[in-house]
């Protein structure tokens, strides 16, 4: 994904390279399950706060604190006002992305969570993956340049010394508002070249590309699509061990990423 201002006239040009040699002092976590969410705001001790920008009575929760000198935010959209469970999926995250980056102004984003895994592609139950490439597989409109609007595909935040330093897998990353997965999505993920699919990733990109804001994509396999067992009984027997998974991977990229610039990523 573009860091801040590229593709902008010679002024942002200027801007984007002094953003890239400063240092990062301002993360975006965010996060579209609590279960996913409480192991990182508990490591970093983070403080639920209301944030005066956010609109009155949305349900969306901001935890914020200081770690290692580096400003950590994390954002989770809430529960659904009326049934009461997390909301998950692209319309949440995106409005969530929006208000967030208005509010908190972040140097960077990390779009953490949970994902379902190709075991045909190399994924495992556990593994954790840094998205090269995110983009949409159910969002279908076979109209010329259309179809490509549809799928929405973006790159990553371009991270290669991080990518060195931690134990992560790399891989493309697809999304839809299904935790299922029908025969016309599967052949849109194939089509992506993915390995790992979630509910946010492409939507958090879409936003945070209009916005200009480097974001990083880090999934942690909680279910084989491609398995023998059905995904919602796999996804729930593994969510609560894969995010132990997911906060330590967290941990790790940011302990990487105290004192260092963008460029240094
Ligand atoms: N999150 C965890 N598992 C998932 C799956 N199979 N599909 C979409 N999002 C997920």
């Amino acid at each position: 994904m573009a860091p801040h201002g590229e593709g902008s006239d010679a002024a942002g040009d200027t801007t984007v390279v002094q953003a890239e040699q400063r240092p990062i002092s301002n993360i975006l976590l965010i996060i579209a399950m609590q279960t996913e969410a409480m192991p990182v705001v508990n490591k970093f001790q983070l403080e639920e706060d209301q944030h005066a920008a956010f609109p009155k009575g949305v349900p969306w929760v901001w935890y914020h604190g200081v770690y290692n000198d580096l400003n950590i935010n994390l954002v989770w959209p809430g529960k659904d006002p009326i049934l009461g469970v997390d909301s998950v999926g692209t319309v949440s995250a995106s409005l969530l992305t929006y208000a967030a980056i208005q509010a908190l102004q972040p140097d960077l984003i990390i779009n953490a969570g949970t994902a379902g895994g190709f075991k045909a592609k190399g994924a495992s139950i556990g593994d954790v993956y840094l998205a090269s490439d995110v983009a949409f597989h159910d969002r279908r409109i076979p109209i010329p340049v259309f179809d490509l609007y549809g799928v929405g595909l973006r790159k990553a935040y371009s991270t290669p010394n991080l990518l060195k330093e931690l134990n992560l897998k790399v891989g493309k990353l697809s999304t839809g508002d299904s935790l299922d997965m029908s025969p016309q999505d599967e052949a849109t993920i194939t089509a992506n070249d993915a390995v790992v699919k979630d509910m946010e990733g492409a939507a958090v990109a879409y936003v945070a590309d209009l916005l200009k804001v480097p974001t990083i994509f880090v999934k942690a396999v909680t279910d084989v699509v491609d398995g023998d067992k059905p995904t919602a009984e796999e996804f729930l027997q593994n969510l609560a061990a894969v995010t132990a998974a997911l906060e330590q991977a967290v941990t790790q990229a940011i302990d990487f990423i105290k004192g260092k610039c963008l460029s240094e990523l």
